[in-house]
């Protein structure tokens, strides 16, 4: 068992709706989202050692047991009844505090990794929900890469593959704190879209792509508002902020013009395959299924 070590992709996320419909009673929001895995990722090593030790490749990530990696491996720990340690390396790719989801699909990737190393004792279904104690967006990256999401994020219907799309990510300098956001969002501000109606037009290839959370983060952060208008003017026909911010995703045919203090990611759709990870990121294999 020593040896026994995993390399595993761990993609971001690109909400193509995210519709916010009410404040509940624990201070969550009442989401329905529909969620698209990228070919944006982050890599995570994990293999089994003597003790718990967690090196990143970028600084200014926590890797103390805050990090959503210790929470997933000390959930797995804590619902199994296993008892190890492990030695996870983390190649960051995927920027933090952008709306990507980063930090919850290393969750999931630490999840996954660890019922495979030790022999799958949970099924899937049960990381599914055993992931929701720990954060809103993990469940999803549990699914095959595309799924409509409501409750606080975590209710999730897996979808088949939506056509494949080339999109740019976009992120400014500056990241977004999620609690912050929500903090100022104004429900009663919102448009009345109907999300299912929205999941149905994105479904027949006439994609309806809005976020809810824009105006409560151009109101934190006016600049984003400012670089949404210019990435407009870029020729995108749908410029989108991904999640709670700061970074967006631009669909068409613009090219993301070059600014200073920007960066910009290249990206497409990606789905796994049933009982695999995300292994490869040719879109074509994933399509075998
Ligand atoms: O669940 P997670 O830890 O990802 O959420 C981070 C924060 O985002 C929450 O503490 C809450 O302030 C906000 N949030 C929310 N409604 C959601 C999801 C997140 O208000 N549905």
């Amino acid at each position: 068992m020593g040896e026994q070590g995993l390399t595993l992709f761990s993609p971001a996320k690109v909400n193509l709706f995210l519709r916010v419909l009410s404040r509940r009673e624990d201070g969550y929001h009442s989401l329905a989202s529909l969620f698209q895995a990228i070919n944006l990722v982050d890599t995570l090593h994990v293999r089994i050692a003597d003790t718990d030790t967690l090196t990143c490749t970028v600084p200014g990530i926590p890797l103390d047991r805050t990090n959503l990696i210790w929470k997933a491996a000390d959930l797995f720990r804590r619902k199994t009844a296993l008892s190890f340690h492990v030695c996870v390396h983390l190649e960051k790719h995927i920027p933090i505090e952008a709306g990507l989801g980063g930090g919850s699909s290393n969750a999931a990737t630490m999840l996954w990794a660890l019922n495979e190393l030790f022999g799958r004792p949970a099924s899937l279904l049960e990381l599914i929900t055993w992931s929701a104690e720990i954060g809103s967006d993990i469940t999803f990256f549990l699914s095959q890469g595309t799924a409509y999401c409501t409750g606080r994020g975590e209710v999730i219907l897996s979808l088949p593959s939506l056509p494949n799309q080339n999109l740019w990510i976009v992120k400014p300098t500056e990241g977004l704190p999620t609690p912050q956001v929500y903090r100022r969002v104004e429900v009663h501000t919102l448009p009345n879209r109907n999300p299912e109606e929205s999941l149905a037009a994105c479904r027949a290839g006439q994609p309806h792509y809005y976020n809810d959370l824009e105006p409560a983060a151009f109101a934190v952060q006016p600049s984003l508002g400012t670089l949404k208008q210019r990435l407009l003017h870029a020729g995108f026909s749908h410029v989108l902020m991904c999640g709670s911010g700061s970074s967006f995703a631009c669909f068409g045919e613009g090219a993301p013009p070059f600014l200073p203090g920007v960066a910009i990611y290249p990206a497409r759709f990606i789905n796994r395959l049933p009982g695999r990870w995300y292994t490869s990121l040719r879109r074509d294999l994933s399509l075998q299924a």
